[in-house]
């Protein structure tokens, strides 16, 4: 477990950079930052957008009625949390839960593509439309709307060992709409579990 350790040392020298991170100005209306939660040898990561009220109180990823949603999700795969590593691409709340602006995620998203580095999944999956266009970018894939692209699989080719991208959309559409739920089930069924 040698690997494990390494991996834990890391993650916590994020946490730390992440704590102490003034590289905008999310730092200062936010209670807690959110680095993220889970297994450090994931073959599956999740991405997400930004911490809500529940995410900042807690400083845990995916805690309030859109995190219900996702445990369902994952648990309609056999899987719980301490199977996957979930992260989001902003690691401060903005404001009144208002979208990520282009100068955060600029910002901020190099933590996640530290953390993304360090657990070098075999599969990404992205919640919701920012996560997505990030992590498409990323990987030198072409943006296409969530609507077209919702659980199509991509395959890529990097030197992290990431075979495959797959981009959902974000768990809070079912909170109200309750008909999105079984796009998001019908969705995650096509997550190639290895
Ligand atoms: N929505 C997100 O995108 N991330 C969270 O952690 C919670 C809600
Ligand atoms: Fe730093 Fe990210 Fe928080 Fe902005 S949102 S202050 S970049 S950790």
């Amino acid at each position: 477990m040698v690997m494990t350790a390494l991996k834990e040392e890391k993650m916590n020298k994020i946490k730390d950079e992440v704590r102490n991170c003034k590289k905008c100005e999310l730092w200062k209306t936010r209670n807690n930052p959110v680095i993220g939660k889970g297994n450090l040898n994931a073959k599956l990561m999740f991405i997400g957008e930004a911490p809500g009220y529940h995410e900042d109180i807690k400083g845990e990823p995916f805690v309030g009625r859109a995190g219900k949603i996702f445990d369902e999700l994952l648990e309609s795969l056999g899987l719980k949390r301490e199977d996957i590593y979930i992260a989001n691409i902003l690691k401060c709340r903005p404001p009144n839960n208002r979208n990520p602006l282009e100068s955060e995620i600029k910002m901020c998203a190099l933590y996640l593509d530290k953390q993304i580095s360090i657990i070098r999944p075999k599969i990404i999956v992205t919640l919701g439309s920012f996560a997505s266009a990030y992590i498409l970018e990323k990987f030198g894939l072409k943006r296409q709307k969530i609507s077209e692209m919702h659980g199509r699989m991509f395959n890529v080719s990097n030197l992290l060992g990431i075979e495959k991208i797959i981009s959902m959309y974000h768990p809070a559409v079912a909170t109200y709409n309750p008909n999105m739920k079984g796009v998001l089930l019908r969705d995650f069924k096509s997550i190639d579990v290895v």
